[in-house]
């Protein structure tokens, strides 16, 4: 409900589901329209876990990338691969295929999205664990290393798994329309998925929550002062736009960049971090909302505003932020091609 900000997945409120839940049983919701019973969610983790391997062939493509290849170029390439590694087989019913084919996309896109960055940075991979939880699992592909082994801090997979949560779905935008229009014509759900990616790389879409940080960082690079920017916002024959600002549907608040506002002060508190970008952030958001233009326009935070200070906390580089959006995304565009 964009006039009065509520956002639900299935009927259930996603501050719920951000305060109660993981992204893994969110995911099981999205695509199976009911939460899932105990033994449920425990052989869907069984089954994430046994697909969390990617075909050690692929690797080869990530080498071939140059090393300052973008990662969702990378990984919208990689993803419609997947289907040349793991093509249907005849033995399968067509329900078994798919349900494969999504347990494979949810686990192997967290698997690739580490390994390219890995690879990006000449580092050995690391492979996924069955001892850990998907986003604790990320976390240990993305950062440990022989020389440094990687401490999971819970505190950061929880923030992981609610930054995931609420990236999870949100009806028609651009990237769902995408994999919604490729998927019409019966294309391998891979390739439609691959469609997706490209649409969220947009810098109108998924691909904000990258601008802002590059727009926040900006501010501060020429002093701090917001009010120029606000300014450029204003101006028509500029073609600038505040990032972070401003939705399709909500003409109030986002109710997920709320929720990512607070995981803001909890993550960098306990990091024991400043990040002065989020002083920037919160000075514009109040000049912003104190605007004429802003208010005629109904232009409010959205979900990317602040979630670029918390992957930035966690040490997500920001060449990633929106593949952090599209592993988020992807049982929202599952579900919805369902
Ligand atoms: C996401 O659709 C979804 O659900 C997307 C998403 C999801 O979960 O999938 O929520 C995720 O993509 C969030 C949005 C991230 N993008 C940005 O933060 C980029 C900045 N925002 C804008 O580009 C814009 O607000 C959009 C694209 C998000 C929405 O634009 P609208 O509402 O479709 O309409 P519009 O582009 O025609 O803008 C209407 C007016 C225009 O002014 P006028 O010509 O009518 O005078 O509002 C102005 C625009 O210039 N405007 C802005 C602005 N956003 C809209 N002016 C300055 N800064 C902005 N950010």
């Amino acid at each position: 409900n964009g006039e009065k900000g509520i956002l639900r997945y299935r009927g259930i409120p996603v501050d719920q589901l951000a305060e109660h839940s993981t992204f893994v049983e969110t995911a099981y919701l999205l695509i199976n329209g009911e939460l899932p019973t105990r033994r449920q969610l425990t052989r869907f983790s069984v089954l994430l876990n046994d697909h969390s391997l990617v075909h050690e062939d692929m690797r080869e493509f990530f080498e071939s990338f140059p090393r300052r290849a973008h990662p969702m170029g990378i990984l919208t390439s990689m993803v419609n691969a997947l289907r040349a590694f793991y093509p249907e087989l005849p033995e399968r019913s067509e329900e078994e295929e798919i349900n494969v084919t999504f347990t494979r996309l949810l686990s192997k896109l967290r698997t690739m999205a580490a390994m390219s960055y890995k690879i990006s940075r000449g580092h050995r991979v690391v492979y996924p664990r069955h001892d850990l939880t998907y986003a604790a699992n990320f976390l240990n592909m993305m950062f440990d290393s022989p020389v440094r082994p990687y401490e999971i801090d819970d505190d950061l997979v929880d923030a992981l798994n609610v930054f995931w949560i609420l990236h999870a779905d949100h009806e028609q935008n651009c990237s769902t329309a995408a994999v919604r229009l490729v998927g019409s014509a019966r294309v391998n759900l891979y390739a439609a998925i691959s469609a997706g990616i490209s649409a969220l790389w947009g810098p109108l879409h998924g691909g904000a929550n990258q601008a802002v940080v590059e727009m926040l960082s900006e501010i501060e690079a020429s002093g701090g002062d917001v009010d120029p920017f606000v300014a450029r916002a204003r101006d028509r024959n500029d073609p600038f736009r505040l990032m972070g600002f401003g939705h399709r549907v909500y003409k109030t608040y986002d109710p997920r960049a709320i929720i990512m506002k607070k995981m803001c002060d909890k993550v960098l508190k306990k990091l024991k971090r400043h990040d002065p970008l989020l002083d920037i952030a919160r000075k514009l958001e109040e000049v912003a909302l104190k605007d004429p233009y802003f208010i005629d326009h109904n232009l409010y935070p959205n979900v990317d505003f602040y979630t670029g200070i918390v992957l930035r906390a966690i040490g997500i580089p920001i060449n990633m932020f929106t593949v952090m959006f599209a592993i988020g995304r992807l049982p929202g565009w599952i579900s919805q091609w369902k």
